[in-house]
């Protein structure tokens, strides 16, 4: 990718769906017009619907299915709660290189890659990311709050998923307690939710979130294709993902929100109607330990309550549930 890449990008995602000229591109960026022909050819060869007509200029007619930091940045930057935002073409793990970059500031950001090469979920299970269909991406948020609402962060950050989710889906979107999102039984979703803290309080959220968005059946291997599914696969057409990440930060700010300023029980209403483990045996992995039971209530707290084979009650502040 070039260097000029970004911006040349930027300008025509900006004044779409007017035409540009190279004359104008050039002049804003200061390198020639022969550059700018190279750069925006390039980006047609990338597969950007770049067109472009003698004495008119150029115009983007549609966005690309590429990532590109010329369009993420203003998109999310409308939007307000990031500070800033890193597009990456490939990384080891979005979370890990988050959890690099928050030492020593106090800012809030939003790292996304195209493919992660060690994508991590939970229990540090391998999460494959596979380049180009999904949106795999890392936030770190600042909320001035005793560590103990890290749980209740999680709950909120889960409907702001589902909202964003259900918005592209033809069918309902399901939250599965603690950190699983599932169309139709099956997992579209994975995120989780780590902290670094000290006695005062919260210094920085990480919420890593994993999406399955253009997969097709055929791209899930063997041993998930019967547990994963996609947004496409529940939509009309294919995701258009910079319109699905513009409404996804948009349901996470909403929620964050209203995670800030109210209780948990201002949605545990909601929550429970949102969510996909009523009334079956379950399966439940606790602190390494498993037994089978049923899920009776999420409380105020936003701990569930189940009860075991032996009619035993517990109350769970997160645990790996299998359906
Ligand atoms: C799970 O279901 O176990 C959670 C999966 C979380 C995956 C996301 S993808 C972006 C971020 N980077 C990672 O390495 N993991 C999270």
């Amino acid at each position: 990718m070039s260097k000029y890449s970004k911006d040349v990008i930027q300008m025509l995602y900006q004044y779409q769906p007017e035409y540009i000229s190279g004359q104008f591109i050039a002049e804003q960026l200061s390198i020639s017009r022969t550059a700018v022909k190279k750069v925006i050819d390039q980006l047609k060869i990338e597969g950007c619907k770049v067109e472009s007509i003698n004495h008119k200029g150029h115009r983007l007619i549609q966005l690309p299915e590429k990532w590109y930091s010329g369009i993420v940045l203003p998109m999310i930057k409308e939007q307000n709660v990031f500070e800033h935002v890193e597009v990456l073409e490939t990384t080891e793990s979005t979370q890990l290189l988050a959890k690099q970059k928050l030492v020593g500031n106090n800012d809030t950001f939003l790292i996304l890659s195209d493919e992660q090469t060690k994508g991590k979920g939970r229990f540090n299970r391998p999460w494959s990311s596979s380049k180009g269909k999904g949106l795999w991406m890392s936030i770190v948020l600042r909320p001035n709050v005793a560590f103990d609402m890290i749980t209740k962060f999680n709950l909120f950050m889960a409907l702001g998923i589902r909202d964003a989710i259900q918005q592209f889906s033809n069918e309902q979107v399901e939250v599965k307690w603690p950190n699983d999102i599932y169309i139709k039984g099956q997992k579209v979703c994975g995120f989780l939710t780590e902290m670094v803290a000290n006695s005062d309080g919260i210094e920085a959220v990480i919420c890593g979130i994993g999406i399955n968005m253009n997969h097709l059946p055929e791209d899930f291997s063997e041993d998930l294709s019967q547990k994963a599914t996609s947004v496409r696969i529940h939509a009309s057409e294919k995701v258009n993902r910079y319109y699905f990440l513009q409404a996804l930060v948009n349901h996470i700010e909403q929620r964050y929100t209203q995670f800030l300023n109210t209780p948990f029980s201002s949605i545990r209403e909601e929550y429970i109607a949102a969510s996909n483990i009523w009334n079956k045996q379950l399966r439940f992995t606790e602190n390494g330990k498993q037994f089978f039971g049923e899920a009776l209530d999420i409380d105020n707290s936003g701990f569930l309550i189940v009860i075991d084979e032996n009619k035993e009650q517990h109350c769970l502040i997160s645990a790996d549930i299998e359906l």
